[in-house]
C-alpha cells in the first residue's frame, strides 16, 4: 500500500496548493490513500465544513487535526458529521469527535491515528499510552496504521517514533511547518519522519505575514497574527510503501514543492 501524507495546510494559499498540485501528485505516485492535516486550512486556524468537503472533493481520503482543531467554532456544527476527519485521540474523554479511523483499500485496511504531544503544549491525556490503547484496537482489524503525530519537540517525536517502532507502520510529525530532514525506516519496520512540513506560503514565517512577527520578537508587544493569503506557495509531503502483509514500511521518501524545488512530472 502507498500512502501520500500533505503536510499543515494553511489558510487559502495551502488550499490552493493542494487543489493544483493534488492530481499531479496522485499522476505521479499513484498512492491509495491519501492523508492532509487540515488544522490550519481556515485562515490558519482550525477547519470548517465547507472546507473539509473540497479536500474530500480534491481526492483526499483522511483529513487529520491537532491544536487549532477548536479554532474556528464552525467544527461543532460538522465534526460528528466527518466520518473523514479525525482530532487529536488524547483530548479528554467526552470531546466530540474521533482519534482514528479506518480507510477501505480492496481487501485491505489502513487505521489512521492522530495524537498530540504534550511538550510545550496543552496538557492534555498521555499520548503514549493512548496511542498503545489505540494500536490494540486496530491491529483487531489490521497490520496497517500511520500514525500522525502532531506536537512542538524533535525528541518527544522520535521518542514516539522508537516507542512505536515494530508496532505500526509510520510515525509522522506535523505541527512545526517545517519539514525535518530525518525520513527513515526504523529497525522494526516503522517508516518515521520528525516533520512533514506545511503547505501554503512560502514566503511568510510558518505561514503567517512577516511583519507582526518580527515585530513580536524585536518589541516583546502582543501583536496580531495573520495569514498570508497571496503569493508564492509551497507543499509538503511524504510518500510511504508499506508491506501488506506485514504492515512493515519498505520506504518513505519527503517531497517539497516550491519555486525552489520545481515539481518534476
Ligand atoms: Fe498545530
Amino acid at each position: 500500500m502507498r500512502i501520500l501524507f500533505i503536510g499543515d495546510v494553511v489558510g487559502s494559499l495551502g488550499r490552493d496548493t493542494v487543489t493544483t498540485y493534488l492530481p499531479k501528485l496522485k499522476k505521479k505516485y499513484r498512492p491509495q490513500v491519501t492523508i492532509l492535516n487540515g488544522e490550519n486550512a481556515a485562515a490558519g486556524r482550525g477547519i470548517t465544513g465547507k472546507i473539509y468537503k473540497k479536500f474530500l472533493q480534491d481526492g483526499v481520503d483522511v483529513v487529520t487535526l491537532g491544536n487549532h482543531t477548536w479554532d474556528n467554532k464552525d467544527i461543532f456544527e460538522f465534526i460528528d458529521d466527518a466520518k473523514k476527519m479525525i482530532r487529536p485521540a488524547n483530548f479528554p474523554q467526552g470531546t466530540p469527535g474521533q482519534g482514528m479511523v479506518f480507510v477501505k483499500v480492496n481487501q485491505l485496511e489502513l487505521a489512521v491515528i492522530n495524537i498530540q504531544a504534550r511538550v510545550f503544549m496543552a496538557d492534555i491525556d498521555d499520548p503514549f499510552r493512548k496511542v498503545e490503547e489505540l494500536i490494540a484496537e486496530a491491529r483487531k482489524r489490521t497490520s496497517l496504521i500511520f500514525v500522525d503525530f502532531h506536537g512542538e519537540t524533535t525528541s518527544e517525536k522520535q521518542a514516539m517514533g522508537w516507542f512505536l517502532d515494530g508496532k505500526v507502520s509510520a510515525v509522522v510529525g506535523t505541527h512545526t511547518h517545517v519539514q525535518t530532514n530525518d525520513a527513515r525506516i526504523l529497525p522494526a519496520g516503522t517508516a518515521f519522519l520528525s516533520d512533514v512540513g506545511m503547505t501554503g506560503p512560502y514566503d511568510g514565517i510558518l505561514g503567517m505575514k512577516r511583519g507582526p512577527i518580527i515585530e513580536k520578537f524585536v518589541t516583546a508587544l502582543p501583536k496580531r497574527f495573520e495569514v498570508v493569503e497571496e503569493g508564492r506557495s509551497l507543499l509538503s509531503a511524504c510518500v510511504i510503501d508499506i508491506d501488506d502483509q506485514t504492515g512493515q514500511a519498505k520506504k518513505i521518501e519527503p517531497i517539497q514543492i516550491s519555486e525552489d524545488r520545481p515539481f518534476e512530472e
